[in-house]
């Protein structure tokens, strides 16, 4: 039977190898991608259009498929077109679903049917091309499916090859399908201070909308979705999930159409879109991840944490080959002790105590360029302020090398204040509609990074910052969203192109610079965690998910981010207390084993530490990074959820190679006397023997201090009868033996 699957015949001998996980039966039309333990197929039916056939757990070799037939008319009202699912369906034809790709012709025709051409494959995966079934439109659907995690990236070019300009009012870079069902659809949305927070809804008739009209990923709604079979389920049960690729404008849209089927479409934000393709001109459209797991929304989030980590983060020259991205160093950051109040006595008596702490990387935040002594000024002058630093920053860099840490500088390029000698010499060169009020937020705009003079500043600025002193980090700061996004440079007709050509100049830039300075590392911040996306994550080390650095907030906003992204770019300061957002008080070690949940870093005064918090904070250091790797890299297993108000939350992540696992444990306030839940733990090697120490905390007199995997996964992990109270914290590290 494996005979079935004829391996395409390849075109040209002189073409790469078809890739092992696409197999096309030229019989029934139908193509077949397999990689991990994922299988997804779809095939030509027998009017032409590509239509999804499966998505799931994968299938045996010897299956396969009869050739796809379009779904009948349930009646005049749902014909055939709408009904049935597509790799990418034109607006056309009776189509009332969403659609991937709507087009307006310069004679005023606006449908499009999309049929099947041709397929070849490529270096890295194979292409589908479409076509209009009358016009010169080709639509080219790019697939790569990662062998090890069965993540598919998705991904469309458009391309006009007719004589007149086209319109494009909507392109989504891929469309998902499931069969009618009941299922769960998670989301994760949020605002500043308060991001990442995990939604679950039933998946009901019509459509549910996650987007960003803001010209940026977002705080409100982070392009990522998870759908579960039935109910949704932390251990088990079938999840499909997806992630865009792209830092603009954006917008899923998930349906359960009218004969109870799924479709998820995703790309770049039709509102207020419009890209005008000239002939022979071309869109790409962003990449959109797909992946499935068997084992409930914390096997999807483990299936693609391992895929960021692997495939989506960069490299720097150091460790191109490595399979893993370099763990992040224990940084310290000045913003929350000193603000926009940055001198060099000031930084370097911070760097002093830092590297005492054991500290890898001093930061310097916002605060020392232009007339910065407020964020009423100085954005877009990025020269070193005088009055602060009037040697320049040699002698604090210096400084900071001494005493054995990297140094990393906070800049935000994209931005100017209106009181700046930028904004006085190029008033243009912000977004604006000519004519109209320019809404300043935070007493500042953002600058048209899709005109060509604004992305050379912002590059030859930075570059020339990277060249003249010794950087290995950059904090990529970007503080707010679009308004009166005007592009006056170009024709009334094809402005609209800045939702497009922004983003991907961001794109080349940090592209552009890590080429010129590879071992720079990069942080992406907006206010927190406004831009995280796998498209972004494709040039930056790190994250900041959130300005909120209240350890017992801080909780759920990190829960809700691991759902979508690996634990090793997700940045957590241990700041001072009371905290300034809640004004709540906690205890140091509570404070340390919040962030330790992530890649931490510092950002209180550390200068006001006593010689017990000094201590504390040392001894935690020196115990994070003998286990960073695992909570980093490793599998993560929420045990106990923060979420919803809950009394107790508890996480364990895994190395790899069930080396190691670390447990974290926290008490948000003791009620009724209840005791802190057993752990059962999870991913140990049930045959293998872990040793048990303490981080911080005590288990239960009674525990032993070796046991089998099989004991602390089934008897579990018994908290100290004292571990009680408000704002409590215990961590354990198991080492196999
Ligand atoms: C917002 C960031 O999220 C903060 O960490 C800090 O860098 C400020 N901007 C500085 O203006």
């Amino acid at each position: 039977m494996a005979g079935m699957w004829a391996v395409a015949a390849l075109a040209a001998a002189a073409q790469p190898a078809q890739p092992a996980w696409v197999r096309f039966d030229a019989a029934t039309k139908v193509f077949r991608l397999d990689g991990g333990e994922v299988s997804y197929v779809f095939g030509v039916n027998t009017r032409g259009e590509l239509q999804q056939l499966y998505w799931g757990g994968r299938l045996a070799p010897t299956d396969n498929f009869p050739a796809a037939q379009p779904m009948p008319e349930w009646s005049s009202f749902d014909g055939s077109y709408t009904n049935t699912p597509q790799e990418y369906a034109g607006w056309g034809a009776g189509m009332y679903n969403e659609p991937a790709l709507k087009i307006t012709f310069s004679d005023g025709n606006r449908d499009l049917v999309l049929h099947y051409v041709s397929h070849t494959q490529t270096d890295d995966g194979f292409e589908v091309v479409l076509k209009d079934i009358e016009r010169p439109i080709y639509v080219t659907l790019h697939y790569g499916m990662d062998g090890e995690s069965g993540v598919l990236a998705r991904s469309a070019t458009i391309e006009n090859r007719g004589t007149e300009p086209v319109t494009i009012e909507q392109a989504a870079a891929a469309a998902w399908a499931l069969p009618a069902g009941n299922y769960t659809l998670n989301t994760l949305t949020g605002r500043w201070a308060g991001e990442f927070t995990l939604n679950q809804e039933a998946i009901d008739h019509g459509a549910q909308v996650i987007e960003s009209r803001r010209g940026s990923t977002g705080h409100q709604a982070n392009p990522w979705f998870a759908i579960q079979a039935g109910a949704a389920d932390e251990n088990h049960g079938e999840v499909w999930f997806g992630a865009l690729a792209w830092s603009g404008s954006w917008r899923i849209t998930v349906e359960r159409d009218q004969l109870d089927a799924i479709r998820i479409t995703g790309g770049f934000n039709p509102f207020d879109f419009g890209y005008v393709l000239k002939p022979d001109e071309k869109l790409e459209t962003p990449v959109f991840y797909g992946g499935y797991a068997r084992d409930g929304l914390g096997g999807a989030s483990r299936v693609l944490h391992r895929f960021e980590l692997e495939k989506i983060l960069p490299r720097t020259n150091e460790n191109s080959d490595a399979r893993m991205p370099r763990l992040r160093p224990v940084l310290y950051n000045s913003w929350e002790a000193t603000e926009f109040n940055v001198n060099e006595a000031g930084q370097m008596a911070l760097a002093e105590k830092a590297a005492a702490l054991g500290v890898d990387r001093f930061v310097m935040d916002d605060g020392w360029f232009g007339q910065r002594k407020n964020d009423h000024a100085g954005l877009g002058d990025w020269y070193v302020n005088p009055q602060k630093f009037p040697h320049g920053l040699k002698p604090l860099i210096d400084k900071v090398h001494a005493l054995g840490m990297d140094f990393g500088l906070w800049v935000e390029p994209e931005m100017v204040n209106l009181d700046s000698d930028l904004y006085r010499a190029h008033p243009d060169w912000v977004l604006h509609f000519k004519g109209r009020p320019e809404t300043e937020q935070r007493n500042q705009l953002v600058l048209n990074l899709a005109r060509p003079d604004v992305r050379d500043f912002v590059l030859n600025t930075l570059d020339r910052l990277l060249s003249e002193n010794d950087i290995a980090f950059l904090k990529w700061d970007y503080n707010r969203n679009w308004s009166e996004p005007g592009w006056d440079q170009l024709p009334p007709a094809e402005q609209k192109a800045v939702y497009v050509d922004y983003t991907r100049n961001l794109y080349s830039i940090l592209s552009e610079l890590r080429r010129r300075h590879p071992k720079v590392e990069i942080e992406s911040c907006s206010g927190g965690g406004g831009r995280v996306d796998l498209g972004i994550l494709r040039y930056v080390d790190e994250v900041w998910p959130s300005d909120n650095t209240d350890p017992f907030d801080r909780l759920s906003i990190q829960d809700g981010f691991t759902y979508a992204y690996t634990p090793q770019i997700m940045m957590a300061w241990v700041t001072d207390s009371p905290h300034w957002l809640n004004h709540r008080s906690t205890s140091l070690a509570y404070r340390f084993l919040s962030s330790m949940q992530g890649s931490l870093g510092i950002g209180a005064d550390i200068t006001k530490w006593t010689p017990e918090e000094t201590a504390t904070a040392k001894r935690l250091i020196a115990a994070y990074k003998e286990v960073q790797a695992t909570i980093a890299q490793g599998d993560l297993y929420r045990l106990i959820s923060p979420r919803d108000g809950s009394e107790f939350s508890s996480t364990e992540t895994v190395r790899a190679d069930k080396s190691q696992a670390v447990v974290f444990a926290f008490i948000h306030s003791t009620q009724e006397g209840r005791g802190f839940p057993l752990l059962k733990l999870e991913g140990l090697d049930p045959a293998a023997e872990y040793v048990l120490s303490p981080i911080e905390g005590k288990a239960r007199a009674d525990t032993p201090q070796t046991a089998s995997g099989a004991w602390w996964m089934h008897h579990g992990l018994a908290m100290d009868e004292n571990f009680r109270g408000d704002f409590q914290a215990a961590a354990f590290r198991l080492d196999r033996k």
